[in-house]
């Protein structure tokens, strides 16, 4: 059946009448509140959290820097716990965990609920365990960690004492963890023997010790046992998670911390060969989450929530850890593959926990698909009563099928537009209130003020392509990229004046919609995960037989986009399918297997500008229609795109 692109979808009636925001009207007038005294709004907001000190002034603002609620003193880590529990909440499950070993039904091995007293507990417990481990307030503490309770407990330990975490994506390999460990100057990693992955052992130690051996300046590291798979031992530097934990208190006062205290570092990449810490602190963060995260998925006390993110990204940060837990809701954790043992485990997982709302990427919605009914068919998801996505633009078709057979044509769908940077959801439906259109974010949240403008900064009318700026500083927004000043003044704030600059380009429509395009920079989306060009070229040219690299993204129909790499050899190297192998290997150990190329071309030479800039756009021309028609009258050498031709052929 064809999809009918210019649908508009209303929030079903009997979702809209139980909603936090029941009406475009609501929306609107909150909206307009929000934009035009923010201070007030945001101050309001906030009340709803616990500080130990109130602030002095809601917003310092000198551009690009902003500080909120400045003065005040709280704790993230005491506001997902002891206010939870304060508010009665203590014996309701805060997390229920599935870990991926299962039976060939889908039966699990692993399961696991905690409370939020019983993970307060265990957060307590493993807080005071660092200290004992010499940790102080400040110091930056890195996470490599398969996607177990454990991790969440360590993330809500760090933030109790005030040691800012830096979580990396455990498909990340030891360069990418090394990098990362050296830029953030961090001497304590938390990991685990192994993690779970598609029926795989992810040696995740072994790939910290890799790590390790490549940076001096790592002192201890805390093993988490899991997959019980055999690991080297250093016994200066390694102790295990249980042994830590055994004697510690249940006791540990969470530290009053400065509202602008650095709360995490999140490496993501952008247009250079080097990931930048983007830099979040506490209480702005901390309003921000709990807020979208209540508007967004309309929370409730009794509901189920399920993200299937990986805590490694900044997803499972806002809307796994911090956002749900300071709602008090339910969270289900997962550890492991969509498709493990077989592609019905997430719905298995939604009907075994009834979850009630649903999020995920727009990238598996296309794998689910792309199986058939047959999988979701056979479970029951009538507990489901909204669905979100994240991380990449939806299709319209994926949209529609994931509101047919797994909505029951009954859920609203939040397709939500964020980023790293932004810390929580900027451009999103309110799923009581907006009427929805597949394939759009719709309206931006509450304080957020998006416009769409042409390179000079100019407000483009409605339907035209420009660029997604925000105008208004807002609670979530990172506040620099560690250690590097000049890149967050340049990156974020120099492209259009007095904005922030989202790298993206968007069109926005009759009714004011936002549609997202995509990325306008070097940053290109492989299932929604966010790759630097100039990462995996840098990869690839580290290599001995590469002279030089140069890699694009181009669409694809599961994974939105996949990475093209065009490689010219050095001297004698031979091209050919076993060094094709070879060079794809070769990313996937130097920075993991999401970075692996699709595919890599070999060439004499790559299309450059008489300045040396490479032509991407001729490249992805190449890789997307398998031609070169567009303009090349700036290209330095004509008989580069003739051999690229040649070697399409
Ligand atoms: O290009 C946009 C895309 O993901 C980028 C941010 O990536 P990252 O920092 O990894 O965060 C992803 C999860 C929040 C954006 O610049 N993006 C994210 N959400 C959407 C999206 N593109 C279209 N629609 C979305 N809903």
């Amino acid at each position: 059946m064809a999809t009918d692109v210019s649908a508009t979808y209303p929030p079903p009636s009997d979702f809209a009448a139980q909603a936090h925001v029941k009406s475009m009207e609501q929306y609107r007038e909150q909206y307009q509140q929000s934009i035009d005294n923010p201070e007030a709004y945001w101050a309001e907001v906030a009340a709803d959290s616990h500080f130990f000190e109130k602030w002095s002034r809601v917003l310092e603002w000198n551009p690009p820097f902003a500080k909120w609620y400045v003065g005040a003193k709280t704790n993230m880590s005491y506001n997902c716990l002891d206010l939870q529990i304060e508010r009665g909440r203590g014996d309701h499950p805060a997390i229920i965990w599935e870990g991926e070993p299962a039976e060939a039904d889908g039966t699990p091995k692993d399961q696991r609920t905690l409370t939020y007293s019983q993970l307060r507990d265990e957060v307590c417990k493993f807080a005071n365990a660092l200290k004992a481990q010499g940790i102080k307030k400040g110091d930056r503490i890195t996470l490599y960690m398969p996607m177990v309770p454990e991790l969440a407990i360590a993330m809500l330990a760090c933030a109790r004492i005030g040691a800012p975490h830096s979580v990396i994506f455990g498909g990340f390999s030891a360069q990418a963890i090394a990098d990362r460990l050296q830029d953030a100057d961090s001497h304590v990693v938390i990991t685990a023997d192994g993690g779970w992955r598609r029926g795989n052992v992810v040696p995740l130690k072994a790939n910290v010790d890799e790590a390790c051996g490549m940076v001096g300046n790592v002192k201890k590291v805390i093993v988490l046992k899991r997959c019980e798979n055999e690991i080297a031992w250093h016994d200066e530097r390694d102790v295990w998670w249980h042994d830590v934990v055994a004697d510690a208190s249940t006791d540990c006062p969470a530290e009053q911390l400065d509202a602008e205290h650095m709360l995490f570092l999140l490496y993501t990449s952008g247009s250079t060969g080097k990931p930048k810490g983007i830099l979040h602190t506490t209480a702005g963060y901390m309003v921000y989450t709990r807020h979208t995260t209540k508007n967004v998925f309309d929370l409730h006390d009794d509901d189920v929530y399920w993200c299937t993110a990986d805590i490694g990204w900044i997803t499972g940060h806002s809307y796994i850890v911090y956002g749900p837990l300071q709602n008090g809701v339910t969270n289900v954790m997962y550890e492991g593959a969509p498709n493990f043992p077989d592609w019905a485990r997430f719905w298995q997982i939604c009907q075994r926990y009834k979850v009630t709302k649903f999020y995920t990427a727009p990238t598996a919605i296309r794998a689910f698909m792309k199986q058939g009914e047959s999988f979701c068919g056979q479970c029951d998801l009538s507990s489901l009563k909204l669905l979100g996505t994240v991380g990449e633009p939806i299709n319209p078709a994926a949209w529609t099928w994931y509101h047919k057979h797994i909505g029951g044509e009954r859920c609203p769908i939040v397709d939500t537009w964020w980023q790293t940077e932004t810390g929580g959801i900027m451009i999103s439906p309110l799923p009581g209130a907006v009427p929805t259109k597949p394939g759009s974010a719709t309206l931006p949240q509450f304080g957020i003020d998006a416009a769409v403008v042409d390179a000079q900064g100019n407000e483009v009318d409605a339907n035209e392509t420009g660029l997604l700026i925000v105008r208004k500083p807002w609670p979530g927004m990172l506040r620099g990229v560690y250690g590097d000043e000049a890149r967050y003044r340049k990156q974020y704030w120099s492209t259009i004046e007095n904005a922030y600059f989202t790298g993206d380009g968007v069109r926005r429509d009759e009714d004011g919609y936002f549609w997202i395009i995509g990325r306008v920079d070097d940053v290109i989306k492989v299932s929604g995960h966010r790759l630097g060009t100039a990462e995996i070229e840098s990869a690839l040219v580290s290599h001995e037989s590469v002279a030089e690299a140069a890699v694009i993204g181009y669409p694809d129909e599961i994974t939105g986009e996949a990475v093209a790499a065009f490689v010219t050899l050095k001297g004698d190297a031979q091209p050919g399918n076993d060094l094709e192998e070879t060079l794809r290997k070769h990313v996937a150990t130097t920075l993991g297997a999401i970075a692996k190329p699709k595919t890599v071309r070999f060439t004499e030479g790559l299309p450059k500008t008489r300045s040396g800039k490479i032509m991407r756009r001729l490249l992805r021309e190449l890789a997307t229609t398998g031609r070169i028609e567009g303009d090349i009258t700036t290209l330095e050498d004509l008989t580069t795109v003739a051999k690229l031709r040649e070697s399409e052929s």
